[in-house]
């Protein structure tokens, strides 16, 4: 079996936020760059704490596909941070095996005299990432080390002990230099693969990653929850063999990640989308092949991608025909139209069952789409969508609970900032 390794997990999830803002492109790096020389300097975690904190760090605006604040995130100017920063939180607490690390990005970007008062269990570490970032987002130079702006900043915005610790782990190990000449990013690799993750820890991190971005609008978390789980048993009802059925389990989990890059205004437009925006909307699926090519099996990629393509070529992106396409990719091609027929939109309502099996016979008899499988979804139909409700209820609730939690954090700290 073809199985998803541990450092492509986290290759995975950084192109995915490079494409965040191209301003922040490689910034979790060399943030995560920083905290982990500056780790490495103290000498006092093991190599699991160093691992875990430095993971924390790369991923610490995981929160800002959330928002739409990014300008004000970017210069830090305003009390907007705190949306990134809840979020962002809330992915790792709840989405992640991490989630006892969830504090340090829910306040790497709180003042230190501040952080004290909220007594966080990891508040050091905190108080490196806060350095660390705004080290980054400045643009400090190894010609212009840590600027007077910062020590005059000592212990009210900047920890003092962060700021000495970076200050000697920089004249120890020229972290600037080797952030400029790029040669960081082959030494944090070779550190970040020393981690190893079970398989359910990287589903869970995929998982983050495609909630968070789905986090967008409460639909495409649903969409893909339906379409995993509809995917799933389609797979198993057809007998998959075991490669197969993990292929397009995964293929279905990543199927729709490069809405990453689709505007929630066409994500959540009200209506049909327009020739142009429909163009915009069908570009998430080379952005998919962009984010999961090589490191990730490409029969893997290719179900992903693949989605909505047609037996008689009349699909995108790429216009193939039946001989190309694969059976998990023609379940995943059905999966992914039974979940939007079943989803509701603000233009739509759930269909229900005559709709959506006429719709699917209708397609497969246009040779649009397999009828093996459609007739499989036919008999099996009220089996397939009881599991896909029990299937959902768990992550929707965590959904509305997260939802809860960031109305409730970003009160209370409103409050307290
Ligand atoms: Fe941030
Ligand atoms: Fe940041
Ligand atoms: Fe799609």
């Amino acid at each position: 079996m073809n199985v998803i390794k541990s450092k492509d997990v986290i290759n995975i999830l950084k192109r995915a936020l490079n494409l965040i803002d191209e301003r922040l492109i490689n910034h979790g790096e060399r943030v995560g760059y920083i905290i982990y020389k500056m780790m490495e300097y103290e000498n006092k975690y093991s190599q699991q704490e160093m691992l875990d904190y430095t993971i924390s760090a790369l991923f610490h605006d995981i929160g800002a596909y959330k928002t739409d604040e990014i300008d004000n995130m970017i210069k830090f100017e305003t009390r907007n941070i705190w949306e990134h920063s809840i979020y962002g939180y809330l992915f790792f607490k709840h989405l992640t095996p991490l989630e006892d690390l969830a504090e340090t990005i829910l306040f790497h970007h709180i003042d230190y005299n501040k952080l004290i008062k909220f007594r966080s269990k990891h508040e050091v570490i905190s108080s490196y990432l806060n350095l660390a970032d705004r080290i980054d987002v400045n643009k400090i130079t190894s010609k212009n080390i840590v600027p007077e702006k910062f020590y005059r900043l000592r212990d009210i915005q900047y920890s003092g002990h962060a700021l000495d610790l970076f200050h000697n782990a920089q004249l120890r190990y020229h972290i600037l230099e080797k952030i400029e000449d790029n040669s960081y990013q082959e030494e944090l690799n070779q550190f970040l693969e020393k981690s190893v993750f079970t398989s359910l820890e990287k589903e869970q991190f995929l998982q983050m990653l495609i909630y968070s971005i789905d986090f967008r609008s409460e639909h495409t978390v649903r969409h893909t929850i339906t379409t995993v789980s509809v995917a799933d048993q389609l797979g198993r009802l057809i007998g998959l063999d075991d490669k197969d059925t993990y292929n397009l389990h995964y293929g279905a989990l990543l199927h729709d990640i490069g809405k990453i890059s689709t505007p929630l205004s066409i994500l959540e437009a009200p209506r049909g989308l327009t020739a142009e925006e429909m163009e915009i909307m069908k570009n998430h699926v080379a952005v998919s092949e962009l984010i999961l090519k090589d490191y990730i099996d490409e029969e893997i990629v290719q179900i992903a991608v693949r989605h909505h393509e047609k037996l008689d070529g009349s699909g995108y992106h790429k216009g193939l025909t039946a001989s190309q396409l694969t059976l998990p990719q023609r379940i995943l091609a059905v999966a992914d139209i039974i979940s939007a027929l079943y989803g509701v939109r603000s233009y739509k309502t759930s269909f229900d069952k005559d709709k959506i099996l006429s719709i699917l016979t209708k397609e497969a008899d246009k040779g649009k789409i397999s009828a093996e499988v459609v007739d499989c979804v036919k008999k099996f139909y009220d089996t397939l969508m009881e599991n896909v409700r029990s299937d959902c209820k768990e992550p929707l609730q965590k959904y509305a609970a997260m939802s809860d939690s960031y109305e409730s954090l970003y009160n209370q700290f409103l409050e307290l900032i």
